[in-house]
Order: C-alpha cells, then sequence, then structure tokens
C-alpha cells in the first residue's frame, strides 16, 4: 500500500480485496447503535456506490433488538436519510441492502453465536472453500473481554477455511491494566496480525498526509527538529457538549476520551522517524518508539504540567454527578526524549463545549538568530509557523515575514496555504471510516494500533489521570461554552514564553 490519498490509491486497494476469493462476511456487533448507524453503513453504502467492494461482500447485522432483515434494512435506510451525509440513490440503496442480513443475538453468549455460525454458514454455502470473516465490535467496551472469549469459544476465530479478522472500536481498556488484560485475551483467541483496533483520527486524510508531507518531500525533514522548531501545538478542540454521552463521559473524562488515543496518535505522527517502508509494522515500530520516549509525567506532578477544566453548565447535564470533577479540557506539556526532540515542548489540548470544531497542529519554529530590521519596542521577533489543518478546512498555512510595500522596513506575516478543497476540487474528503473500514477487509494494519502501541499510550496517561484524582490534583477551572477554554490555559503557556496560536488561524 502507498502512503498517498488519491483516488487511484483507494482504487488499488479495491482491486487488492476484489482479488481475495471467496465470500467475505463483515460482521457487526452492535448493528443497531450509534456507531453503526452514523459511521459503518454510510461508509460502506458509499464504497458499495463506488464500486470500491466487491459484489462477494456479505454484511451481518447482530444486536439485540428483535428486527427481521427487512425491518433492519429499512432501518438503516431511514437513519441514513435523517443523518444527511452520503444518500444512495433508489438503484444504489437497493444493490447495498441486498447484501445485509440481520440476526437478533448477543455476542456474548455461546447460544447465540452457534446460531450466528449456522448464520453465516448458510451465507458461505455459495463458496465454503474460502469464507473470510471480519468481526467488528461496535458494541458497548465493557462486552469486549467477554465477546472476544465467546468468540473464541465457539470456535469462530478458525481460520482454516478463510481469514478471520477482528476490529475493535476504542476506547481499548481504560487503563494500562485493562488494556493488557484485554490484549491478553484477544491474543488468546487471534494472533496480533488478525486484531485491528481503531482509531479513526488515524482515518482522517490530512492526518495521512501528514506522512506524506513529512516524508514525501525533502525541504522539510531537515528542519523537522530541536534546532529549528521551538515547539509544537496540538488542538483537537470541540463545539459539542457531551449531549447524550453524559453518563459514559462522566466516567471517562477528556483524557481518556481524547488524549490516550487521538492526541498520543497525532504526536506520535508528527515526531517520529522515517520508517523504512510505509507498511504496518515498520511504522508501528516508529510510533512506538516515540511513545517510549515521551517523559513520564508522575502523578504527584501533573499540576505543574497539566491545566484541567469543565465547562460550565456540564453538572447540569443529565447523567452527570452534582459535584463531577470531571474535566471537559485539559492542557498538556509533554516532551519527547530522544536526539531529535530533546528540550521541545509538545504542547496538547483538547475540550468539549469549545469556541468552534477545529483539530490542528502547529509547528512554531525558532526565532532567527539575530534581527537585521527595526522592531517596534513591544514587537517580539516574529516566528515562522507551519499549521496543519486536519479538520473541517483540511490544508496547510506556512506563515512567514514579509515586506510591507512602501513602508520602509515594516514587515508583516503573511501565509502561504494550501487547501485540499481548492487544490483537489471535486474530490470529495471520505470519512474517516471508509478508508478504515476497507484496509481492514484488505488486512492492511498500517492505519490500525498495535497491541503495545495501545499500552504505551496507556502508560503515558495513567499517572495523569491519577494526578488528576490525587492529593495533588490541579485545580479544576471552569470555562464559558463557546470559548477557548479557561484562562488558566492560556497562563499556562504564557509562563513558558508561549501563546496558544487560537483555533482556526486567519480566523478571528
Ligand atoms: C471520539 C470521542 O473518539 O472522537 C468523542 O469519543 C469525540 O468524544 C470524537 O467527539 C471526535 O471525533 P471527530 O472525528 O468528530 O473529531
Amino acid at each position: 500500500m502507498t502512503a498517498t490519498v488519491t483516488a487511484q490509491d483507494i482504487d488499488a486497494l479495491a482491486e487488492a480485496l476484489a482479488a481475495t476469493h471467496g465470500i467475505t462476511s463483515l460482521i457487526i456487533f452492535g448493528a443497531s447503535g450509534d456507531l453503526t448507524r452514523r459511521k459503518l453503513m454510510p461508509a460502506l453504502c458509499n464504497l458499495y456506490s463506488k464500486g470500491r467492494i466487491r459484489r462477494e461482500l456479505r454484511i451481518v447485522g447482530v444486536a439485540r433488538t428483535d428486527l427481521s432483515t427487512a425491518e433492519y434494512r429499512e432501518f438503516i435506510h431511514q437513519e441514513m436519510e435523517e443523518a444527511g451525509g452520503f444518500q444512495p440513490n433508489a438503484q444504489e440503496w437497493a444493490d447495498f441492502a441486498y447484501r445485509i442480513s440481520y440476526l437478533m443475538a448477543d455476542v456474548t453468549s455461546l447460544e447465540s453465536l452457534r446460531e450466528l455460525e449456522e448464520h453465516l454458514e448458510r451465507l458461505e454455502d455459495f463458496d465454503p472453500e474460502v469464507s473470510n470473516r471480519l468481526y467488528y465490535l461496535a458494541i458497548a467496551p465493557t462486552l469486549y473481554l467477554r465477546a472476544i472469549a465467546c468468540l473464541g469459544e465457539a470456535g469462530m476465530a478458525d481460520d482454516s477455511n478463510g481469514w478471520r479478522r477482528l476490529v475493535v472500536e476504542k476506547p481499548f481498556g481504560t487503563d494500562l491494566a485493562s488494556s493488557h488484560a484485554l490484549n491478553d485475551v484477544a491474543h488468546a483467541v487471534f494472533r496480533e496480525e488478525q486484531v485491528f483496533r481503531i482509531d479513526h483520527y488515524l482515518g482522517k486524510e490530512t492526518v495521512q498526509n501528514l506522512l506524506v508531507f513529512r516524508f514525501a518531500n525533502a525541504i522539510f525533514e531537515p528542519i523537522w527538529n530541536r534546532n529549528y522548531i521551538d515547539h509544537v501545538q496540538i488542538t483537537v478542540a470541540e463545539s459539542i457538549t457531551v449531549a447524550e454521552r453524559a453518563d459514559y463521559y462522566d466516567h471517562t473524562g477528556v483524557l481518556r476520551d481524547m488524549f490516550q488515543n487521538h492526541l498520543l496518535q497525532l504526536l506520535s505522527l508528527v515526531a517520529m522517524e522515517p520508517p523504512h517502508v510505509f507498511e504496518a509494522e515498520a511504522l508501528r515500530n516508529e510510533k512506538v518508539k516515540v511513545l517510549n520516549a515521551v517523559r513520564r509525567i508522575p502523578a504527584e506532578a501533573v499540576a505543574q504540567h497539566a491545566i484541567a477544566g469543565q465547562y460550565q453548565g456540564y453538572r447540569a447535564e443529565p447523567g452527570v454527578a452534582p459535584e463531577s470533577q470531571t474535566a471537559t479540557y485539559a492542557a498538556l506539556r509533554l516532551f519527547v526524549d530522544n536526539w531529535r526532540w530533546q528540550g521541545v515542548p509538545f504542547y496538547l489540548r483538547s475540550g468539549k463545549a469549545l469556541q468552534d470544531k477545529t483539530t490542528e497542529i502547529i509547528i512554531q519554529f525558532r526565532n532567527p538568530p539575530h534581527m537585521l530590521f527595526p522592531l517596534a519596542d513591544d514587537e517580539d521577533i516574529p516566528a515562522n509557523t507551519l499549521a496543519i489543518f486536519v479538520q473541517p478546512d483540511e490544508g496547510f498555512h506556512l506563515e512567514f515575514q514579509a515586506k510591507t510595500p512602501d513602508a520602509g522596513l515594516q514587515m508583516r506575516q503573511v501565509e502561504l496555504e494550501f487547501h485540499y478543497q481548492s487544490a483537489f476540487a471535486g474530490q470529495a474528503i471520505p470519512d474517516a471510516y471508509e478508508r478504515l473500514l476497507m484496509d481492514a477487509l484488505t488486512g492492511d494494519a498500517a492505519l490500525f494500533t498495535r497491541a503495545d502501541e495501545i499500552e504505551r499510550a496507556w502508560s503515558i496517561i495513567d499517572p495523569i489521570i491519577a494526578g488528576f484524582n490525587g492529593p495533588a490534583a490541579p485545580p479544576l477551572y471552569f470555562y464559558p461554552p463557546g470559548s477557548w477554554g479557561p484562562e488558566e490555559s492560556d497562563k499556562f503557556l504564557a509562563a513558558d514564553g508561549r501563546a496558544w496560536l487560537k483555533g482556526r488561524r486567519g480566523q478571528p
């Protein structure tokens, strides 16, 4: 597989998929849930309409709701219409729906799994020689252990007549110990190369393009280190509140929900060394090395390296404890203790109910060593920045100084911009799940998280969570919804002589 994100690349994957023999069944456990309705089915239907899913694919929805296959198809169709994303035409929908069947079953019950096995064998009868299966766990994470063990007990991981793969959604565990236990159970049933742990940020086009940007261009890599970079900022801001997920969220908080996975993945991709090939093991080895090098913050020192916030009104959300101390916002200062990044702070922040939805990575370069041009008294020597916008307006902005015309030696910060929308006009950016589902079906694990990677990430976040909940916890600052988080977060950077480069640079 290649690192580019073009349609040709996806077509190549589709060809690879078409080249696999036999029937492939995609079994979605949790088929009536939010993820299946909002993400998986629209992505599959879209892939099917683009001709990227082979006709032999069977989709089996499994859930505890009592529905017939016809009712389930209708339910998914309605949900897709309401969601307003990809809308298949009547023919596309009919062709796609034809390959969906539904079974009322409980993934944690052996008896149910036996019924599922019979259902699958009936589907596979078309080609009993080769029948591949992708089991997708879109169920409550508390059921993962039991579900995986049950698949094993039911003999459903046996890959003697076709491949078997398991896709597990985040969160993979709630801390290091539980993720380790989950890995143990997964490895007792499946081999590591059969397990595909999803972090949907890795399926986002700009996240993948970060690798192309870094490793397919010669001009940036020589300056991608402590000699030229002053610091890195990673912002994953969301304007939504926790809404109907409040109950889950109150037990989870922003560190588990966003930092352990999405933010640390972005950090790894920014900081990693170039792998020698773009292939799952090589890529993930490099990411693991970065996570190993992240300096651990002991629980008792967390207050010096983190800010905790909660949006005003959070405690009144249904499902939230009235005195909840759960952070809905956090900012962290991390260091990567290796040759390339020694002394370069990585500032990470994420929160709910913020002013805007935006994911961006900002690389701030060092100041020029000597300034020839006059600056006003209160002016700092201006730094160059590179802003990588992951969403919603995918692109890159490089800021540098230019001379203001006809104004002596006055300078102004100007921008070189690249935007997907204008540069690749007419080419829609696919949803992350399209890419990830294709990769899982073709067996390419490059954009999935390996067992050791997950555990390393927890080992970074666990002491920070312990610090947030312990006797030396940082104060919990309350911030108004629609702001950029607590003011103390700005002071946190100001104390380092830096400032958050506010969301969506260039916008007021
Ligand atoms: C999920 C978190 O993993 O990512 C959610 O559980 C969050 O709380 C979501 O809203 C953000 O994803 P995206 O793709 O909308 O940035």
